[in-house]
């Protein structure tokens, strides 16, 4: 086990100031408002700004020095390929920048952790940066959001959140990027690591890691932020299924298809046949699971060798799209390139 725990920043102990976190807000249940402190389901995403989210936590002021930025106000079931752009290179500016110690987002839970392992493979730097969320909106009672906005920043200020990839403070646990996934619809400790568990823990100003991320991340990939996104797009096996889709989506010519099959990756005969065909014409077949923790084996519930495909191993398959589109818009073709790809990330 590899334990590490500290509370401030190395370069902010070191000048006696303290930690200078950019806080950037994209949207979100941690932004959302609704007429009645009792509503946590009807409300409106993204509506509250930077500012006010920060004002409700007057604590922070003991923490860092804070830079707010609003850099949208989205229901995170709309983020769009065009904000992770934005989002990524403004990260990669403020990182660069001698001004800034470590960088938190605040962004809506349903699709935090793609944008987490997007940022996890392109920003470019060792300082902490920290996503963080909420289930309920900023007008309930008990509203989550204040607490994990404080915590998250606790985290990006402490020395021991550097070099550990791009992080998930939520309901007072750590997470890598590359492990966590959203598993509630409605509970406050929506986010989870399955199989392998947190990385670490923040209470009361204290941060503690217990493990670190051993896949590489940020400056140790081959990935960089760009405009240009190559199309890919998941299709989910389940009994009874077609190869309607798998056609129409090759008609319209998608580079990538991760399929989410059953179990571990196995797929119905009708979508395996029109994905066999789709790899033949080029496209890209990466198989995941619908399952939601374990790993999918290569050549173990299809025979990727001979279909062409590609695992995720333990990637699911929101998480394997985003590893795709990357692969693709930095070059990488056929299963043997691509294969070796999602057994290093
Ligand atoms: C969203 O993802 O923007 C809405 C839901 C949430 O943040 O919990």
């Amino acid at each position: 086990m590899n334990t590490s725990t500290s509370s401030t920043s190395a370069a902010a102990s070191a000048s006696g100031a303290l930690p200078r976190i950019a806080v950037l807000a994209t949207g979100g249940t941690i932004a959302g408002s609704a007429a009645d402190v009792t509503n946590t389901s009807g409300y409106q995403a993204g509506v509250v700004g930077v500012e006010r989210l920060l004002e409700a936590v007057p604590a922070l002021s003991g923490v860092a020095q804070i830079r707010p930025e609003q850099i949208a106000g989205v229901d995170s079931k709309d983020m769009a390929l065009a904000l992770w752009t934005t989002l990524a290179q403004r990260i990669n500016v403020l990182l660069a920048s001698d001004d800034i110690d470590g960088v938190v987002i605040t962004h809506g839970t349903d699709t935090l952790e793609e944008t987490a392992y997007l940022l996890h493979l392109t920003v470019k730097g060792t300082k902490p940066v920290v996503l963080t969320a909420a289930m309920r909106p900023a007008s309930a009672l008990s509203a989550d959001g204040p607490l994990n906005l404080l915590n998250a920043v606790t985290v990006a200020a402490s020395a021991a959140a550097h070099g550990q990839g791009v992080l998930v403070a939520f309901n007072n646990r750590i997470h890598s990027a590359r492990d966590v996934v959203k598993t509630s619809t409605y509970a406050v400790d929506a986010f989870q690591s399955p199989e392998i568990g947190a990385l670490g823990w923040v209470q009361d100003g204290r941060v503690e890691f217990q493990r670190k991320v051993v896949r590489a991340h940020t400056v140790a990939t081959e990935f960089v932020i760009g405009a240009n996104w190559p199309n890919v797009e998941i299709v989910t096996s389940y009994a009874g299924a077609s190869r309607l889709g798998v056609d129409a989506l090759v008609a319209a010519g998608v580079r990538g298809i991760v399929v989410a099959g059953t179990g571990n990756g196995s797929i119905h005969a009708s979508i395996q046949q029109a994905l066999a065909d789709a790899a033949t014409q080029g496209v890209a077949v990466v198989r995941s699971s619908r399952v939601g923790s374990g790993h999918v084996m290569r050549n173990g519930a299809a025979a990727d060798d001979v279909l062409g495909f590609v695992s995720a191993g333990s990637l699911n398959p929101y998480k394997a799209r985003v590893l795709l589109m990357l692969a693709l818009a930095a070059g990488a073709t056929g299963a043997v390139a691509l294969q070796t790809i999602f057994d290093k990330y």
